[in-house]
């Protein structure tokens, strides 16, 4: 079989780990890295013409097939658009490019016949959106609570320790955890665009951004016992309540435990049925295997189709 022909957009800690991935992976032929500037020293060795700050010359390469890792969540929707528009399959790490509007998304790759997945979106390598499928396909959800943020919880357990807030942030940042803006981790804004990703798997809507009120962790914010950041989504009379909340009052023992970055979910069906999964919510490798996870996805599938024709 021919190679598959590969795209990256960002080459930062995930981008980085996909590039390195695949490089040395001879099902792939890496036909473009998108980034903001080609020529910054990368930590992974690769031929420097693989890099481009241009979207239309690396679409002009005819990928099979987009990996999506770009720090922005304007430009990785807008290049997610385009890929799904000339019918690329696309794999993208990037919540807050998806959490804009995953139904559009959902229909143009489905009018396009393209797949889209995101898997790496939600929980890092915690299986957090298969989870919440599988809670879907099982009858009604009523709602789901979640740690979802890998630098704040690795924060809040170095604060709990008596680290200094700085040095915390710091230490979440050299791990590779945090967002290249930090203050969307730190304002909730991460979590909450989590929260409405994994909104609309759970009942098809994608609450408004202004509708998820965010607790902030700052520097004047008293961690004196356990605290998570718990995302939310219940569906109260009809309506859809999310919240991302710093909570103290930690009742249970899988949000409680939760040490580092780990992420961890649970859903609660109508019927009282109770889905949960936890893992690593950021980083590199975790959540490289998770985009290569959707990847492998993707190519059965595309084998599926190239076999039945
Ligand atoms: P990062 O280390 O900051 O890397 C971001 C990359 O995007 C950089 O290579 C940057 O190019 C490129 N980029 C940003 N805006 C661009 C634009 N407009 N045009 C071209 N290139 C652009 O970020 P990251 O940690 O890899 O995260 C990437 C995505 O994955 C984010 O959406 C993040 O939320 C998500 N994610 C991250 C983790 C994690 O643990 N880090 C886990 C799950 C999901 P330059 O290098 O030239 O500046
Ligand atoms: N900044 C995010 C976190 C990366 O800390 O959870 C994973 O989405």
């Amino acid at each position: 079989d021919a190679p598959v022909r590969v795209a990256i957009a960002g080459c930062g800690v995930v981008g980085g780990g996909l590039l390195a991935r695949l490089l040395v992976d001879p099902r792939f032929q890496v036909v473009g890295v998108l980034v903001r500037d080609p020529r910054k020293a990368r930590d992974v060795d690769a031929p420097v013409n693989l890099f481009t700050s241009d979207r239309e010359a690396l679409l002009n390469q005819k990928p099979d097939l987009l990996l999506e890792a770009l720090s922005e969540g304007g430009a990785g929707h807008d290049l997610i658009r385009c890929a799904l528009e000339r019918g690329i399959d696309v794999a993208s790490a990037n919540k807050q490019a998806i959490s804009r509007d995953p139904a559009g998304l959902a229909a143009l790759a489905q009018a396009s016949g393209a797949r889209l997945a995101y898997s790496a979106a939600v929980g890092g390598g915690a299986p957090m959106i298969e989870t919440l499928r599988a809670a879907r396909a099982a009858g009604p959800v009523a709602g789901f609570e979640a740690v979802l943020n890998g630098t704040v919880n690795f924060m809040l357990g170095r604060l709990e320790a008596g680290a200094d807030f700085a040095d915390a942030l710091a230490d979440a940042r050299v791990a590779g955890f945090a967002e290249e803006d930090p203050s969307s981790d730190l304002e909730g804004r991460d979590s909450a665009a989590k929260v409405r990703l994994l909104a609309f798997e759970a009942f098809g809507e994608t609450p408004a951004e202004a509708d998820v009120p965010c607790d902030v962790l700052s520097d004047a914010f008293v961690v004196s016992g356990p605290v998570r950041q718990i995302g939310a989504c219940h569906r109260v009379d009809g309506a859809l309540k999310s919240s991302v909340r710093l909570d103290g009052a930690l009742s249970d023992p899988l949000f409680a435990r939760l040490r580092g970055e780990r992420n961890a979910l649970k859903v609660y069906g109508e019927d009282g049925r109770v889905w949960s999964c936890k893992g690593r919510g950021a980083g590199r490798w975790p959540t490289t295997e998770s985009v290569l996870s959707d990847v492998a996805d993707i190519v059965r599938a595309r084998h599926a189709v190239l076999g039945h024709h």
